[in-house]
């Protein structure tokens, strides 16, 4: 039995009444890495800042748990939280030249963390930097340390954050579209880098992913979701390559780097949240949708190592 790093039980994560993720249960064990996928909207953000304890009342209203380790992220006050962030906890963000400061060096970046959590002098900071940097691949890290964010490449700043988000070497590390800003080429010298990083710490990770073949690739299950909330969600290389509901499949279906040779896009588009169908919320684009699909939610239910919400399967 492997102890669960994260997890989720019935959260649901209201803005002005309106639920963006609703009734989400997961579990992540602890050392494994979780890709969440799902269309532009679907919550997957939104559930990734959560954990992160950076969406929390009175911002949003909250419900349900939402458990890392032992802290209940969704009660647990600030300060606690200001704790797990950069110790038990690190985030990389889509677009590293945003989240960067601009007036900050790369040795500033780095030693916050570090003189923060791990009380560090300035001089063994420096020499944490040097390390950090050249964990992950930054050549002459000793010259870099002076840099500010402008002065390095879009891949080069994103290995930065990596390396910030790994100071304290936490257990969970969270990155949304970590590559998605990037060209081609770097995404999965970057992919790889973060992936060789977490498995080197032990780490759990959850990445939102838009590449439905990335995700089979660096990820040992895949959380499916839908328009704020998981339909599917199973070992990674299962769910995707064998998908079983049928937003999922729909989605495989219409993925390009599955090189389908017709791609068949999913016909509509997810509705609005303040006018979400009741029942399930894929019916009105479903194919397979009958009348108890539109009157009443499908309840997840565990068939195997895959986890569904759906009437028909
Ligand atoms: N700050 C905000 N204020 C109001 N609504 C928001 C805010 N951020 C997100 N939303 C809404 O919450 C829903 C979920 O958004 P979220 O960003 O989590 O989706 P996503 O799955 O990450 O999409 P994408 O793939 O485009 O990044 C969307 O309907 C979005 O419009
Ligand atoms: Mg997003």
């Amino acid at each position: 039995m492997s102890t669960d790093l994260m997890s989720v039980e019935h959260f649901t994560l209201r803005r002005k009444g309106v639920a963006v993720l609703d009734d989400v249960s997961l579990r992540l064990p602890a050392g494994q890495t979780l890709a969440l996928i799902g269309e532009s909207g679907a919550g997957k953000s939104t559930l990734a800042f959560a954990a992160m304890g950076l969406l929390r009342p009175p911002e949003v209203a909250l419900e349900g748990r939402l458990m890392v380790g032992d802290t209940d992220i969704a009660s647990a006050p600030e300060s606690k939280l200001r704790g797990l962030r950069g110790t038990r906890m690190g985030m990389i963000f889509q677009d590293a030249s945003a989240a960067l400061n601009p007036c900050f060096t790369v040795l500033d970046h780095l030693s916050e963390p570090l003189r923060r959590h791990r009380g560090l002098s300035r001089s063994a900071c420096r020499t944490r930097a040097v390390e950090l940097l050249d964990s992950v691949g930054i050549a002459d890290p000793q010259a870099r340390l002076s840099a500010f964010p402008h002065e390095l490449s879009g891949g080069m700043q994103q290995r930065v954050m990596i390396a910030i988000a790994m100071a304290c070497e936490p257990e969970l590390l969270i990155a949304d579209e970590p590559t998605s800003a990037l060209d081609v080429t770097i995404q999965a010298q970057i992919m790889s880098l973060l992936l060789e990083r977490v498995r080197a710490l032990g780490a759990s990770a959850i990445f939102v992913l838009h590449d439905l073949a990335l995700a089979t690739q660096v990820a040992d299950r895949v959380a499916v979701m839908y328009a704020g909330q998981i339909v599917e969600e199973g070992p990674a290389f299962k769910v995707l390559n064998h998908p079983a509901h049928p937003y999922t499949r729909g989605l495989r279906a219409s993925a390009i780097e599955f090189g389908a040779e017709r791609l068949e896009p999913i016909a509509g588009v997810v509705p609005p949240l303040s006018a979400m169908p009741g029942g399930c919320r894929f019916a009105p684009r479903c194919a397979y949708a009958t009348a108890q699909c539109s009157a009443q939610r499908p309840p997840q239910v565990t068939h195997g190592e895959v986890t569904l919400a759906c009437w028909h399967l």
